[in-house]
């Protein structure tokens, strides 16, 4: 037992407790993933494996990608069950031991896994629809991805509801199910990770120009290889730049500004 801020006792967790919690709280545990108190005050998160996924649409999808040329866009199949749940265990480590911010593992078992909760922070999503400054944000983003990258890292669904932005500046990294690895090389991991970031973020860039300078700055000598990666995988959708009417819908928009963005990063290589 160890003495907490105002007098309350508190019991020292072992691997053991977390172990037992992991199973108590996926008794309660009614979604995929979700947040819980233990009864020592520690706030954690908890990740139930789901059904197995169907393999045959990302077949499907696999040969559209390898006739555009799209290798990096080729699909991750999402297994789900308790590969996803291995898959994210794995991962948690692999970061964590290369110092990239990702919740500490607690416990594991077949049916799901326990990890710290990220306090003190948003998601990216929220931070750059809420932010007063956006491309300082989107920067902060850039330059984390660009950091775990020069670690020979990855991370998959790198979009920004699955970056953690903290109060301090710091970017953080969640929600790790998919295992990428067994269908890409580093690098095509890695061009993945910048298309599911600039997919989720390029519609809050106000100024492109700006924002390219922006990703020459933190790619230092590695820009104009990844941007030419970058375009290689995406001019097949070149055509979408011009959509910009609100009945398009979210993504196809999504899609129109990344384009923009793809395009002006190409020109300024
Ligand atoms: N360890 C964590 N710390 C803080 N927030 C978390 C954590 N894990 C999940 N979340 C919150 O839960 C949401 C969904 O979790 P995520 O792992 O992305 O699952 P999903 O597979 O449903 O996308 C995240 O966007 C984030 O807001
Ligand atoms: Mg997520």
């Amino acid at each position: 037992m160890i003495m907490q801020r105002g007098g309350k006792l508190r019991e020292k967790m072992t691997d053991n407790n977390y172990q037992q919690y992991l199973s108590d709280c996926l008794k309660q545990q009614n979604s995929n993933i979700q947040q819980h108190s233990l009864p020592n005050g520690e706030t954690v998160w908890v990740r139930r494996s789901d059904a197995h996924h169907g393999i045959w649409i990302y077949r499907l999808m696999g040969i559209f990608t390898t006739l555009l040329k799209a290798d990096a866009l080729k699909p991750v199949p999402s297994l789900g069950g308790q590969m996803a749940i291995q898959n994210e265990a794995k991962t948690l480590q692999r970061l964590s031991s290369s110092g990239i911010i990702v919740p500490k593992l607690l416990a594991v078992c077949d049916d799901g896994l326990m990890m710290t909760d990220l306090t003190d922070s948003q998601t990216l999503r929220e931070t750059l629809s809420q932010s007063k400054d956006k491309l300082s944000d989107w920067q902060r983003g850039v330059v984390a991805i660009a950091e775990l990258h020069n670690k020979k890292q990855y991370v998959s669904q790198c979009f920004s509801r699955n970056m953690i932005s903290f109060n301090d500046g710091r970017i953080g990294f969640i929600d790790f199910e998919d295992a990428p690895e067994k269908v890409l090389t580093l690098k095509q991991c890695q061009i993945r990770d910048w298309l599911c970031f600039l997919f989720s973020t390029a519609t809050y860039i106000d100024d492109n120009q700006q924002a390219v300078r922006l990703f020459h700055q933190a790619l230092g000598n590695n820009a104009d290889a990844v941007i030419g990666n970058i375009y290689c995988n995406t001019r097949f959708l070149m055509w979408a730049k011009r959509l910009r009417h609100r009945r398009w819908g979210r993504d196809p928009l999504r899609i129109a500004a990344l384009m923009r963005f793809v395009e002006q990063l190409y020109k300024y290589r």
